[in-house]
């Protein structure tokens, strides 16, 4: 068995040998030349040489990773295989959309898919193992990394987490076309304080327990290999060093047995956090804490063996944690064959192949949003028509490609304007308003879309004032969100509000096509512009998708899995907010309640917000507790009233209304994606087991309670349909 062994090598491997495992670097030479000879790169070209480096990082290609593999196989003692990790985000180089933008899709088998071909493609180029999924709850838009997760939602996250995982890992790991995936980051990065990246995380504990737990621990069972501990301190404790989460919750409470990696350079950064005083420090306390390998902090390849000689660190957990490490490498079947990821002809074979087109083209077109679609503007007509198509990242075709794209090369994603080209029954003309140009900082490559030369408005105003419709691409360029790039503005970047305002003032037939990594606020646009399409950052084939939608050639199906603000002040923002002591609806001239002066509480477009070109109806809901040893269930209808066949999510919410720990007003806890014929009707039932209808208390225990629920349903938060229950169940486990 992998356990005999795993067990077998470890007593053939010296101390040294064990920390190497836990040793990972970054991809330090330029591998077409010679091996370097001097510095640092000199000194991790020794280590690899002597069986001190278990994994690297950002190596990637056949060609390449053959060469790095050859020298831990071939002229190591042990002669044991790297374990190659890479960002394979929402793909390696086909991309898929971003990952917030999958999310909103809702749709698991399509999420599943997405991650397989990426699986395959990166598999094929040498790598086997993804930093992928980030399971991270995120509430605040400001954060840039909002972008890679699946958004607010606890219950939806941990669907989408299980989605991605089985997609990257298949059921057989030792399968060539899978890979071992990432839960990361483990725990609370999404929730720095005011969106800050990096910044201090301080929660209590029914949020960790409730929100930013459940999808870790559903990633464990889900039978993810890895975790990714996080940058940001949890409570005064660097995620590093925080032993509570690594050993106490993760390792014994969800007996997880594959292996954790710091973040990069984290295990050092504990210094700069003001825990550690040290290297040496730092690197007792994250092995004493259950961080199992160093991503590029040197720290325990360095440190490591001296702590064990002096009593502070335990043998036995460095033994642990490389047990751990081989595991997963036995398991990807590296020991069988190192070089199974390295086949030339394969890599050549798959790379960019039309299956994977197919799948992220059909993600793509799943991910988008129809915010708003007065008087059918959409979909377009597909004949006779004068179409004004107006702003630079219409015209991009890097920026749909999104943050996360290191193996993506620029420039390969099809633009919007590429797509509607391909309908040629209309007549478009193109301008692009304004520029885009690179920011002070061309290392981030942050662009602003801004002008300094008023005339492109001025053209871009004539292109529009003779169109039957204008379709304006604006938002967010590519590099805007992600690691790195938050935002306290959350509007359109540059002058492309502007911009918006005066082609309204020439023609106000508009479709705003947005393109972003994060919910934008955009109050003004919502009272205006009669089309709203949420088209998000949606990989290489991001432009077809888009005019697919747009010409009702794939009905939009998208619901937000993130609320998005009125207005920027608003934030922390999210539907399962907790009611407080003060009325949600005060009488006229109240002041004494939970409420802002100058703006409203609710948001702009709330959570599992999405239209489509057909017309969903709900009735009758009804619910039935007959079996409520075992279960709930829930009944409604759910009927097309138009002309057109498309698709709905529809979503069950429930309040526990008095509860030993207070619960959301509304929690997310069953939904079903539903295709309908034009005029069908289907009986929706979904079922509430005591996983839904309990939660955790403060010791972190999961209880149910008696007493009395609401159920909630509708095609968004924002609810249509409301009954209640009594639940005569106690259980604590
Ligand atoms: O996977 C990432 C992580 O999410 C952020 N820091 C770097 C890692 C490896 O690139």
């Amino acid at each position: 068995s992998i356990e005999n062994k795993v067990e077998e090598l470890l007593s053939k491997m010296t101390l040294e040998e064990k920390i190497g495992q836990m040793n990972q670097y970054n991809g330090f030479w330029d591998l077409t030349g010679p091996a370097p000879s001097e510095g640092v790169a000199a000194k991790k070209y020794e280590h690899l040489r002597k069986g001190y480096v278990g994994s690297m990082l950002n190596v990637r290609g056949v060609e390449d990773v053959m060469k790095v593999q050859k020298i831990a196989v071939e002229e190591t003692r042990l002669g044991i295989p790297l374990i190659i990790g890479f960002d394979v985000i929402h793909g390696y180089e086909t991309l898929s959309p971003i990952p917030l933008a999958e999310s909103a899709s809702w749709d698991l088998k399509a999420i599943e898919r997405s991650a397989e071909v990426a699986a395959e493609e990166a598999a094929a180029a040498g790598i086997n193992w993804t930093f992928a999924p980030m399971v991270d709850i995120s509430r605040d838009a400001r954060w840039g990394r909002v972008m890679e997760g699946a958004g607010e939602d606890p219950f939806l996250g941990s669907k989408i987490a299980v989605a991605r995982i089985n997609g990257f890992q298949g059921d057989d790991l030792s399968d060539p076309k899978t890979i071992a995936a990432c839960a990361k980051h483990f725990a609370g990065y999404g929730f720095s304080e005011s969106g800050r990246d990096y910044n201090t995380v301080d929660v209590g504990t029914s949020t960790l327990y409730n929100t930013i737990f459940p999808p870790f621990e559903t990633s464990t069972k889900a039978g993810v290999r890895t975790f990714m501990n996080s940058f940001n301190e949890l409570n005064g404790v660097p995620a590093t060093g925080n032993k509570f989460l690594q050993r106490d919750i993760l390792k014994e409470k969800w007996k997880f047995d594959g292996f954790v990696v710091s973040d990069w350079g984290s295990i050092a950064e504990m210094i700069a956090h003001g825990h550690a005083k040290d290297g040496k420090q730092a690197a007792e306390m994250a092995a004493n804490a259950g961080s199992d390998m160093d991503m590029e902090s040197y720290m325990y390849v360095e440190e490591l063996a001296a702590l064990v000689k002096e009593g502070k660190v335990d043998e036995k957990l460095i033994t642990d944690a490389a047990r751990r490490i081989l595991r997963v490498k036995f398991e990807l079947g590296l020991f069988d064959d190192p070089y199974k990821y390295c086949d030339i002809d394969r890599e050549k074979a798959t790379l960019g192949k039309q299956e994977i087109h197919d799948a992220v083209l059909d993600m793509a077109q799943k991910s988008v949003v129809l915010l708003k679609n007065e008087n059918s503007l959409l979909p377009l007509k597909k004949e006779n028509q004068k179409i004004a198509v107006i702003g630079a990242l219409a015209n991009d075709k890097t920026s749909p490609l999104g943050s996360w794209r290191i193996a993506a090369k620029d420039e390969t994603a099809v633009s919007v304007l590429e797509g509607l080209k391909q309908y040629n029954g209309n007549q478009i003309t193109y301008a692009k308003g304004a520029d885009l140009s690179t920011g002070e900082n061309t290392f981030a490559r942050e662009l602003t879309i801004n002008t300094t030369d008023k005339s492109e408005f001025a053209k871009a105003k004539s292109v529009a004032k003779n169109a039957d419709v204008v379709i304006m691409v604006l938002g967010e360029h590519g590099f805007q969100s992600g690691e790195g790039r938050s935002r306290t503005e959350i509007g359109l970047p540059g002058v492309q509000q502007e911009l918006l305002e005066e082609i309204y003032a020439v023609n106000k037939n508009i479709v705003l096509v947005l393109n972003n990594g994060r919910p934008l606020a955009l109050p003004w646009a919502d009272e205006n512009i009669p089309a709203i399409v949420e088209a998000w950052h949606l990989g290489t084939q991001s432009g077809n998708a888009i005019a697919r939608v747009l010409y009702g050639d794939y009905n939009p199906s998208g619901k937000l899995p993130m609320s998005f603000p009125r207005n920027v002040g608003q934030l922390p923002l999210y539907y399962n907010y907790k009611s407080t002591g003060r009325p949600n609806e005060p009488s006229p001239g109240e002041v004494f309640w939970s409420h802002y002066m100058d703006e409203s509480n609710t948001p702009l477009y709330p959570f599992g917000h999405g239209l489509s070109y057909s017309k969903f109806v709900y009735s009758d809901l009804a619910i039935n507790a007959n079996d409520a040893d075992k279960y709930i269930t829930v009944t409604f209808n759910l009927k097309n009233e138009s002309k057109v066949k498309g698709k709905e999510v529809a979503q069950l919410y429930i309040q526990d209304l008095f509860a030993s720990i207070t619960r959301p007003v509304k929690e997310l806890k069953g939904f079903e994606l539903v295709e309908l014929e034009a005029g069908e009707q289907k009986r929706i039932e979904i079922k509430l087991t005591k996983d839904e209808l309990g939660f955790y208390d403060n010791q972190g225990e999961f209880i149910v309670e008696s007493g009395d629920f609401k159920v909630f349903v509708g095609g968004s938060s924002k609810t249509i349909l409301e009954d209640k229950f009594n639940l005569q169940w106690d259980i604590s486990q």
